[in-house]
């Protein structure tokens, strides 16, 4: 059987997402199943080398997971003729710069969302690898994720007949890292380290409707940094100077209405920590990570406005559980098993920077919206 080994240099691997979603849950993952197969017989091997600023964390990451190369020389990864591919997973703020100079030493790019900060630098990413003829790529889990693979399903059926509108709200509690430490890295609380809700999750946002519902043509945003002092990883309070929350309206090519609420201050009452609501003429769905569940128009309750009286209906009985009807893979890996396909054989993959663009463009005139207190309408992108 032909191996065909695809070296990939890692950054920012020791992070969050760049250990547990794609070092242990893509590539350990996709190396344990022996490779990503190909239609002949023949599989991709991905062969990482782990780059980063800290020895101690590298050393300790390289033997945890078996590997034998890490890095902390940017430069002589780059020298390596054997990677073909960077990969970037740093804080936004550090993505930039290493990938401009990934794609002069002549390699693919793969990278975390958001492309850069802002969308002057991302359609300048996006158009130096097009001229350079480099394959890239942006992750986009969530339209990986079974429940959203689901809601396709749905959409592809025309379970909805006409659909009117999308209710996302997305968030949990982020503890304040007084009393327990916060669950998610401080740097996400400070505008100047490139830190926001708007720019974190609007890029999710902007290709899940554009991919689901309808290219994004409009939005009108409200912030708010509700909690301004927050306590780091090193126990030091600080100021909280980026929003933690945004509640925002999309209006979609087609006239589907989009509002999100999207917040690290909302205690959870949802079954899961990301829930779309979608109603159409024929029937109405709500998706979640893994589960979605429909009405249809047949089985709508009859609901009358009484408030005398407790809920006469568990409105929430009436909906019905869409099966999984297949094994769904962590949606980390399945995009990387896409993107190595591409770069190994050339097979399509639509997620590229221009997209990743979109994402930040639409982070960009959700923050101008709310600076300015109106409805931002987005231009179309081209290289
Ligand atoms: N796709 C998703 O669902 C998803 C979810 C969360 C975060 N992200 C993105 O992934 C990236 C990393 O987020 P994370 O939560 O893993 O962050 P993290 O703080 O856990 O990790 C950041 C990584 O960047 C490195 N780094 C490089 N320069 C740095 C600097 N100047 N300051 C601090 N760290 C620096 C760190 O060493 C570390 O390896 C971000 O761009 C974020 O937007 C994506």
């Amino acid at each position: 059987m032909a191996r065909q080994t695809i070296g990939i240099i890692m950054n920012g691997v020791t992070g969050r997402m760049g250990t547990n979603q794609h070092l242990a849950r893509s590539i350990m993952a996709i190396r344990e199943q022996g490779g990503v197969p190909l239609g002949d017989g023949g599989v991709i091997w991905p062969e990482p080398l782990l780059l980063g600023r800290n020895p101690q964390k590298l050393a300790a990451l390289a033997e945890r997971f078996g590997l034998p190369r890490w890095s902390t020389d940017l430069d002589a990864c780059l020298g390596d003729p054997a990677a073909q591919i960077y990969f970037d997973a740093q804080v936004t703020s550090a993505r930039a710069e290493p990938t401009r100079r990934a794609i002069d030493a002549g390699k693919h790019v793969y990278v975390e969302k958001p492309l850069a900060d802002d969308l002057e630098t991302c359609l300048e990413l996006a158009r130096l690898a097009a001229k350079a003829g480099l394959k890239n790529g942006i992750v986009q889990d969530k339209l990986f994720l079974p429940g959203m693979r689901k809601l396709k399903r749905l959409i592809d059926a025309g379970f909805f007949g006409r659909i009117l509108s999308v209710r996302g709200e997305f968030g949990y509690w982020v503890f304040e890292g007084d009393w327990q430490p916060a669950q998610r890295p401080s740097w996400n609380y400070r505008k100047e380290d490139g830190g926001g809700i708007i720019l974190d999750m609007f890029p999710h946002w902007r290709y899940l409707l554009d991919n689901l519902f309808g290219t994004v043509r409009r939005v009108g945003c409200v912030g708010a940094t509700h909690i301004p002092r927050r306590v780091d990883e090193h126990g030091e309070p600080y100021a909280a100077t980026a929003e933690d929350a945004a509640y925002a309206a999309f209006e979609l090519e087609g006239g589907i209405i989009a509002h999100f609420a999207s917040s690290w201050c909302v205690r959870v009452y949802r079954d899961e920590l990301l829930s779309l609501q979608v109603d159409g003429t024929e029937g109405s769905a709500v998706a979640g990570l893994w589960q979605c569940k429909v009405q249809h128009r047949a089985g709508t309750v009859r609901a009358v406005w009484d408030p005398d009286r407790p809920a006469p209906v568990a409105y929430r009985d009436g909906w019905q559980d869409v099966p999984d009807n297949q094994q769904f893979d962590n949606a980390f890996k399945v995009q990387w098993e896409r993107f190595l396909r591409h770069v190994g054989c050339g097979d399509p993959f639509p997620w590229s920077f221009l997209e990743g663009a979109k994402g930040v463009q639409l982070a960009e005139a959700g923050l101008r919206s709310w600076r300015e207190g109106r409805r931002i309408e987005l231009s179309d992108l081209t290289l």
